[in-house]
């Protein structure tokens, strides 16, 4: 049966014109809105796991701008809080982390990641129960590389430089640490999945810059372990992989993981990916956050170019990064306007 949702249809293969559309981080500081009730919310951890406050952040895109798809307002750093790492969100400077060290990586606790996460699948169901019938509800975390990165390295790194060499120098130790994160991944988004989720997304935002065994190992590897143990769990929803920054090695992901689509930054080469990828995979992208800040006439001819080349196969229409803060939120309304052709 077709389904009613766009975005569910695009993910099933099929090829729709106008591309139905989301944005990474479509919930965030651009939007007034979510300002307003940010400045309520003091502590950002305890923000995304107040499901009243979160269902009505994950929505306030979704008025304003009809999206296709919500993604459920949380964040990819609550896996290592619900495994009792400490971390917190500093104002201006993002996330922190006590870094992990091998005496407190062997008190990471996965049923305690389960139990303190429940809220997020609250936030679902109340999500779930306001949302529109074509409009669909996409559940995330962050894959085990991404999330590692931050563990090890105490937050936020330039290259990545201290979970490289982890890796690396102890590989028995940094495999253990991204089996842990695939299995207690695997359990949020089955619960995120059981809680009204239609599609779920791997974050790899920092799968770029790994050469070739270290990108296998690391982010191919856990990936694939985390979508086969989805199935294994009974999950059948489709999910999306975003390896940000892999270029070339995204085929091998493709060809790999057992991802039902993938997401493409913005850096990739729109060309070689059209003869890169196979025909039947669903892609999603890959438009510049910063032509979307910019706007104007750029913008449209960016949503354009891009539009004629993902012409004739499946294909969801989305940034090939987060929004920027200082996004207008005109310039949404102009992209959605342009895209949608109203
Ligand atoms: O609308 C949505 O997309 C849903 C919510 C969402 C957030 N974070 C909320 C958030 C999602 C999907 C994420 C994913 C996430 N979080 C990623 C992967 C995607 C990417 O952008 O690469 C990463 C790397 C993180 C980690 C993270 N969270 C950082 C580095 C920061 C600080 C930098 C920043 O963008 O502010 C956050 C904070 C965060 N997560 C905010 C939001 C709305 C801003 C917090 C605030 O309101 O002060």
């Amino acid at each position: 049966m077709r389904s009613p949702k766009p975005f569910l249809a695009a993910l099933a293969g099929e090829t729709l014109s106008p591309p139905p559309v989301w944005l990474m981080r479509q919930a965030g500081r651009y939007l007034p809105e979510y300002r307003e009730i940010r400045a309520k919310q003091p502590d950002f951890i305890n923000f995304c796991l107040n499901p009243e406050a979160a269902a009505e952040v994950t929505l306030q895109p979704i008025r304003r701008y009809d999206f296709d798809a919500a993604i459920v307002f949380a964040d990819i750093l609550l896996i290592p809080y619900g495994l009792g790492q400490k971390t917190w969100f500093e104002k201006g400077e993002g996330p922190k982390l006590t870094p992990l060290t091998q005496a407190t990586q062997a008190t990471l606790d996965i049923a305690r990641a389960r139990e303190v996460l429940k809220p997020v699948s609250e936030t679902l169901s109340r999500v779930k129960a306001e949302l529109p019938e074509e409009t669909a509800l996409i559940g995330f975390c962050g894959s085990p590389w991404t999330v590692a990165t931050y563990m090890i390295e105490g937050g936020g790194s330039k290259d990545r430089f201290e979970a490289r060499a982890l890796a690396w120098s102890d590989p028995e130790r940094f495999d253990a640490l991204l089996d842990t994160l695939v299995e207690a991944s695997a359990l949020y988004l089955a619960d995120q999945a059981a809680a009204g989720a239609d599609a779920l997304k791997l974050f790899d935002s920092w799968a770029d810059g790994l050469p070739d065994p270290l990108f296998d190992r690391v982010v191919i590897e856990p990936t694939r372990k985390i979508v086969a143990r989805l199935r294994e769990l009974g999950v059948t929803v489709p999910v999306i992989g975003f390896p940000r920054g892999a270029g070339p090695q995204a085929v091998r992901y493709a060809q790999k993981t057992g991802v039902t689509a993938l997401a493409l930054d913005h850096g990739v080469d729109t060309g070689w990916a059209m003869g890169a990828f196979p025909k039947t995979l669903p892609l999603q992208g890959q438009l510049d956050p910063a032509v979307l800040r910019a706007g104007g006439a750029m913008l449209d001819s960016e949503v354009d170019r891009l539009l004629s080349t993902w012409e004739g196969r499946p294909y969801v229409f989305n940034l090939g990064h987060g929004i920027h803060l200082n996004t207008p939120p005109e310039n949404v309304a102009q992209l959605l306007r342009r895209l949608r052709g109203a």
